[in-house]
């Protein structure tokens, strides 16, 4: 292990380029234009993990390709195996004037390297890579057999995904899945994740008039579907932060007295977290905790609203039509699907008769919620122990990792999260970074997980 540890240590400076060469390809799954970005970079990390050792493939679906990449099988006896997953694919950068740098232009400050995707996911899933490379390099024998996964479609719900594990299921038994793509509270505390909300997507489109009208001239007369999508959106929650569709929290788990308390312990306060947001004062769900409120409860978010015109100077309009795209973050036990019912069935109820509603639901997944306690998770643990000097934290997480479900409906497998990234990674955001200590002790992380694993 020793010879695996110095390895790592000895090649940092070139992980950390190999890193800004993964990072420079504008891999955005949401963007149509980008497709070939996505194909180039597939291909990149493809030749990047035959270059390792593994025996890599690229295998094609109706979308981005999916690279699985396996350890060379020992002809001994069956091993452990497991599969670790990751994702190549990256949230668009928009808005891009407001990155310190360009985002595909990865630029290192002290220990943060930016960039979008530098965290969510490459830099998570290259530390995975790295560490097999260290044992692969050195001669020291892994004690069991991986299987990487590297798909180019989460972030936008992980469409083929499911199809591929489906018809791959005998290759890919495993008795665990490994997934670094969530987040650590701090350096100090290293975290497994045990459970992530589920989300259900949507669109509504409102139509008024026929085109775009004079405001003066027929104002007045007219619904304004800005105004009414406003007014109908303004109904989905009430001043309590409370969701006010019928039936949404039916069946809703409640958290135990017990885990409250551990949410409780966690590092950080209210009013730390108050600035960091950057906001006058924070907002969510009355009677719960902000942890609580952005992992274990769920919500509804607008995450998008156009109408009319936001150009230049002023425009004297009643918009044709008004838009928001939506999305709902579940907790078990709700179901995306029966949740769409419930928000189409509402939204039909409220929507006034003075414009054309339109409802296309999007992506969907279901929570996940795992028991820490199982032997994989301990040894998850120890490594985490092992690689941060620090005593590990359990977690909720609030976002969502849409293939976990599948990895336990196809291949009856549990995932362990144990994700790298940082509070202040920026995620989604701009100027995206990933911290370089993290991605340094990541792969200790999984150079650790496979020993513990396999004891
Ligand atoms: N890495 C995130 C998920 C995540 C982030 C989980 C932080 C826990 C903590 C992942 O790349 C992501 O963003 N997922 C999307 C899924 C969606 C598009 C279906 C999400 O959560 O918005
Ligand atoms: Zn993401």
């Amino acid at each position: 292990m020793q010879k695996v540890i110095d390895y790592l240590r000895k090649n940092q400076s070139r992980f950390v380029q190999e890193l800004c060469d993964y990072v420079r390809f504008p891999s955005v799954s949401a963007q149509p234009q980008h497709r070939q970005d996505l194909q180039a970079c597939a291909e990149w990390l493809l030749k990047h993990c035959e270059a390792i050792g593994l025996q890599a493939r690229l295998c094609p679906t109706d979308g981005n390709p999916i690279i699985i990449a396996k350890t060379p099988r020992s002809p001994s006896a069956r091993r452990p195996h497991f599969v670790v997953y990751g994702h190549y694919d990256v949230q668009p950068a928009e808005p891009f004037d407001l990155w310190k740098s360009p985002p595909f232009e990865p630029r290192i400050v002290g220990r943060s390297l930016f960039g979008r995707g530098a965290s969510d996911n490459k830099g998570q899933n290259l530390a995975h890579l790295k560490a097999v490379e260290a044992f692969l390099k050195t001669g020291t024998e892994l004690p069991c057999d991986l299987t990487f996964v590297i798909e180019g479609e989460e972030e936008v719900g992980s469409k083929n995904l499911a199809t591929f594990l489906k018809s791959h299921r005998a290759e890919l038994r495993c008795d665990a899945v490994v997934i670094s793509d969530t987040g650590i509270p701090s350096l100090k505390h290293p975290a497994l994740t045990y459970a992530l909300r589920g989300i259900a997507a949507f669109e509504l489109i409102m139509r008024g008039p026929s085109r775009d009208l004079h405001s003066g001239i027929f104002g007045g007369s007219v619904d304004n579907p800005a105004m009414a999508l406003s007014q109908l959106l303004a109904q989905l929650r009430d001043k309590h932060g409370r969701i006010t569709i019928p039936g949404f929290y039916d069946g809703v788990a409640p958290l135990s007295a017990y885990e409250r308390k551990q949410m409780s312990r966690l590092p950080g306060s209210d009013s730390a977290y108050r600035k960091f947001l950057g906001v006058p004062k924070l907002f969510g769900e009355r009677g719960f905790t902000p942890t609580e409120q952005r992992t274990a409860r769920p919500t509804l978010e607008i995450n998008g609203l156009t109408s009319g015109y936001q150009g230049e100077g002023s425009k004297t309009i009643v918009p044709a039509w008004a838009s928001a795209k939506l999305t709902l973050r579940l907790v078990p036990n709700q179901n995306p699907a029966q949740i769409i019912k419930l928000v189409r069935r509402h939204l039909a109820k409220i929507a006034p008769p003075t414009v054309r509603l339109e409802i296309k639901s999007g992506h969907g997944a279901e929570p996940y919620l795992v028991s820490p306690t199982g032997p994989e998770a301990q040894a998850a643990l120890r490594a985490l122990r092992a690689a941060f000097g620090h005593e590990p934290v359990l977690i909720r997480e609030g976002g969502s990792i849409p293939i976990v479900n599948d990895f336990k409906k196809h291949l009856h497998a549990d995932t362990l999260l144990i994700g790298l990234a940082l509070p202040d990674d920026n995620a989604h955001s701009p100027n995206e970074k990933f911290n370089l200590d993290c991605f340094a002790k990541g792969q200790l992380m999984g150079a650790y997980l496979w020993q513990e694993l396999a004891k």
